[in-house]
């Protein structure tokens, strides 16, 4: 592995990716596609941008040609596809960029690596793409895919088309299917910066229903050494669970930042909840514990404090990202719910 196209590495867990790349794997070349939507930040790279071994090129994987340029130019070997639409509750109110980006966008990728002969196609997959469980058992890779919300039913479709593009034309790939992320660098809309940010400003935190759903939260950190493990050790053709055995109703969460933070819990509101909303999600990830030797490297106590920590350092970055368009977002989904 010497060139990597990392597609999406603006993005939350992309950006934190890119970093460890160019700071752990020094001998790499990073090449960063990206069409800096809403959630890409070249501000998320700042202190690494200069690197020698880093590139970036603002660009959209549904552009075929210059996908097929950046492989030829940078002798890409491997591909790490993190580029998506990300949000749920966005694709319950505009599903159609979703299919562009991550259907679509994974189908050019693939049709320009096809013939490449590429060491690796990884695609960066999430847990939702099993639908959603009742209060017992965990996702393994055997699980059939059964996605609820228009995100995980792209993310799905995509899955299904790397797969076919491995049985079909031989491409060599992995899958990933990690639980929820957390940590430095995530877009105010998620569950756990958008409660940091609200606290920090005393506004209320919008639990959707009972704030029952379960979430098994994983330090992003922790995702992008799995996927680097994945990268380096696993064989073609292989999927892996990704998850930190860290399960916890939202409510739970959003009470242990109230905490941390010193602030009241009657911040808390419980609002209208998201349609369709899955139940609980939980990962075995016992196949890439035992056969890849991965493990976290934190537990949720200790990440949760790291995260929470960088929020209050990071003060300007955050009122940077919450800025212009998030307003009207929050106004779009939360007012009056
Ligand atoms: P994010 O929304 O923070 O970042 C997505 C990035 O992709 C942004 O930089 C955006 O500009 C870029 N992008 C979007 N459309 C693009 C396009 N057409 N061409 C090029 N770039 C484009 O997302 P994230 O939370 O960092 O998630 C990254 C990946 O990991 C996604 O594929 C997601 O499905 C998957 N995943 C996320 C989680 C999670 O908890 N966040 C968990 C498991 C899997
Ligand atoms: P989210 O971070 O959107 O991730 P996902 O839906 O992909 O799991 O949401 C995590 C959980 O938190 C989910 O059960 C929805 C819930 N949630 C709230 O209760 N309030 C909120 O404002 C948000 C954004 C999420």
């Amino acid at each position: 592995m010497k060139n990597i196209l990392v597609t999406g590495g603006a993005g939350f867990i992309g950006s934190n990716f890119v970093r460890m790349a160019l700071e752990e794997h020094p001998d790499v070349h990073v090449v960063n596609l990206d069409k800096l939507t809403y959630a890409g930040n070249l501000q998320n790279l700042a202190d690494v941008q200069d690197r020698p071994q880093y590139s970036f090129v603002h660009g959209d994987i549904c552009d075929g040609p210059l996908v097929e340029r950046l492989l030829e130019e940078h002798k890409i070997d491997t591909i790490v596809n993190f580029a998506a639409e990300s949000h749920v509750d966005r694709s319950i109110t505009g599903p159609k960029i979703f299919i562009e980006t991550n259907v679509t966008g994974t189908l050019t990728l693939l049709q320009a690596a096809r013939d490449k002969g590429l060491e690796r196609f990884l695609q960066v997959s999430t847990d939702e793409v099993y639908g959603s469980l009742g209060s017992e058992g965990k996702f393994t890779e055997q699980t059939p895919l059964s996605p609820n919300s228009p995100y995980s039913a792209s993310k799905a479709g995509a899955d299904h088309l790397v797969r076919a593009f491995g049985h079909t034309f031989g491409l060599k790939y992995n899958i990933t299917n990690c639980s929820n992320n957390y940590g430095p660098y995530q877009f105010p809309e998620k569950l756990i910066p958008l409660m940091i940010h609200n606290a920090l400003h005393d506004k209320e935190l919008p639990v959707y229903g009972d704030g029952m759903q379960v979430r098994d939260w994983l330090y992003v950190y922790d995702h992008c050494t799995a996927i680097w493990q994945v990268l380096e050790k696993a064989p073609p053709g292989q999927t892996y669970n990704i998850g930190g055995c860290n399960e916890k109703a939202n409510i739970e969460v959003v009470e242990i930042i109230l905490d941390r933070l010193n602030k009241p819990r009657s911040l808390i509101r419980y609002v209208k909840d998201r349609p369709g909303h899955d139940r609980r999600y939980a990962i075995d990830a016992g196949k890439i514990i035992s056969q890849l030797g991965w493990k976290p490297s934190v537990t949720f106590e200790q990440g949760i404090a790291k995260t929470i920590d960088w929020y209050l350092s990071n003060e300007k970055w955050l009122a940077g990202v919450v800025s212009g368009e998030y307003q009207q977002y929050y106004q779009r989904m939360y007012a009056g719910r």
